[in-house]
């Protein structure tokens, strides 16, 4: 069997099930294939400083169930320099690795296409709480964000029915809104705003006065973070942008809360769930989808198959063009955004 030195990084915000994939990729990678692992720390960040650990059996035992990641993480975007790509792939031949498997949403993945296209050899592995990466059907970490949120609005239909209060509650997502509207469905919000679909204050005035005619105050509303009323601007935390030139989304809970109290009269309160969603133990099924992913990613390798992205395709797990998924970004679709629309009201 010809051997092979495999790096891992995790790139990106951290996410449920991280740390399963290593786990998956580094137990079948030496168990079957007797390779070589080496830990890249903080994500294309040690790819340029050349930080790296050992990754043996030891180090990845007893870590399937703990969130974020052993390898650390960073927002580090070495496609913005020249410099910085050159280092990374002078190093990537420095270390000796045969293959790289770069675990990110997409802007880490985006930066592992154009490595790929430099001629390093390449595997890509979708994470991303936010569940908006193209070529694949879910990404890994989704499905714990949805859990968390739905355990905590769970728990504010109680305090609303006591108190007669709306709730509104944001979410993340950046700028889609699938965790607002699983989550929104899955605890039975009364509304639910995401930035792919317009809707109005007044839409939200005209929902509140339909639940009072039958009686009704206390009202769930799930906000995605980077919803914005029609003709407004995105609600961001400063004028910060990250290296990948995202802003700090964040706000519109609060602003919305103001709102609906001053028109409405109504006692509101905002609750922001902010990180929490994004740490702790992943759910079973995302420990499921991200072993299946490491396995996946680890059999291209051996496979000598680089250049691509492991997904979820109906149920079972392909191999895509790495750098068409790391493209666009996958929106919230009309179907499910309907059935949350249902239960407005
Ligand atoms: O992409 C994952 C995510 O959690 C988004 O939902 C959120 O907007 C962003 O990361 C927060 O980033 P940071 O961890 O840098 O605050």
């Amino acid at each position: 069997m010809i051997h092979k030195r495999v790096g891992i990084l995790t790139g990106g915000g951290d996410c449920p099930g991280l740390n399963a994939v290593i786990r998956s990729v580094v137990r079948k990678g030496i168990d079957d294939y007797k390779y070589e692992f080496l830990g890249i720390l903080q994500g294309w960040k040690g790819m340029i400083e050349g930080k790296t650990r050992s990754l043996g059996l030891n180090d990845i035992s007893g870590i399937l169930h703990s969130g974020g990641t052993i390898l650390g993480t960073s927002r580090t975007n070495p496609s913005k320099s020249a410099e910085d790509m050159e280092t990374v792939i002078t190093n990537y031949r420095r270390m000796g690795l045969n293959a790289l498997i770069a675990i990110g949403g997409d802007d880490t993945l985006g930066v592992a296409a154009k490595m790929s296209q430099n001629g390093l050899n390449v595997v890509g592995v979708p994470k991303t709480i936010d569940n908006d990466l193209s070529g694949t059907d879910q990404t890994f970490g989704f499905d714990t964000a949805v859990s968390v949120a739905t355990e905590a609005i769970d728990r504010l239909h109680s305090t609303a029915e006591s108190h007669q209060r709306v709730m509104v509650v944001e979410v993340m997502g950046r700028h889609a809104g699938w965790i607002a509207a699983h989550a929104g469905i899955a605890s039975g919000a009364d509304i639910v705003l995401v930035p792919e679909f317009k809707f109005s204050l007044d839409d939200i005035v005209k929902v509140l006065d339909k639940r009072k005619k039958r009686g009704r105050v206390a009202t769930i509303i799930v906000v995605a973070e980077g919803f914005s009323l029609p003709d407004s601007d995105l609600i961001t935390q400063d004028e910060t942008v990250d290296a990948f030139g995202h802003k700090k989304l964040g706000g519109i809970g609060n602003l919305l809360g103001e709102m609906i109290e001053n028109k409405t009269g109504l006692e509101t309160r905002v609750s922001v769930l902010g990180h929490i969603q994004r740490g702790g133990t992943p759910t079973a099924f995302d420990r499921i989808l991200a072993t299946r992913f490491g396995i996946k990613a680890i059999e291209l390798v051996h496979a000598d198959i680089y250049g691509n992205m492991v997904a979820l395709i109906g149920s079972k797990i392909e191999a895509v063009d790495l750098q068409q998924a790391a493209q666009k970004n996958r929106l919230l679709n009309e179907e499910i955004y309907n059935i949350a629309k249902v239960f407005f009201g």
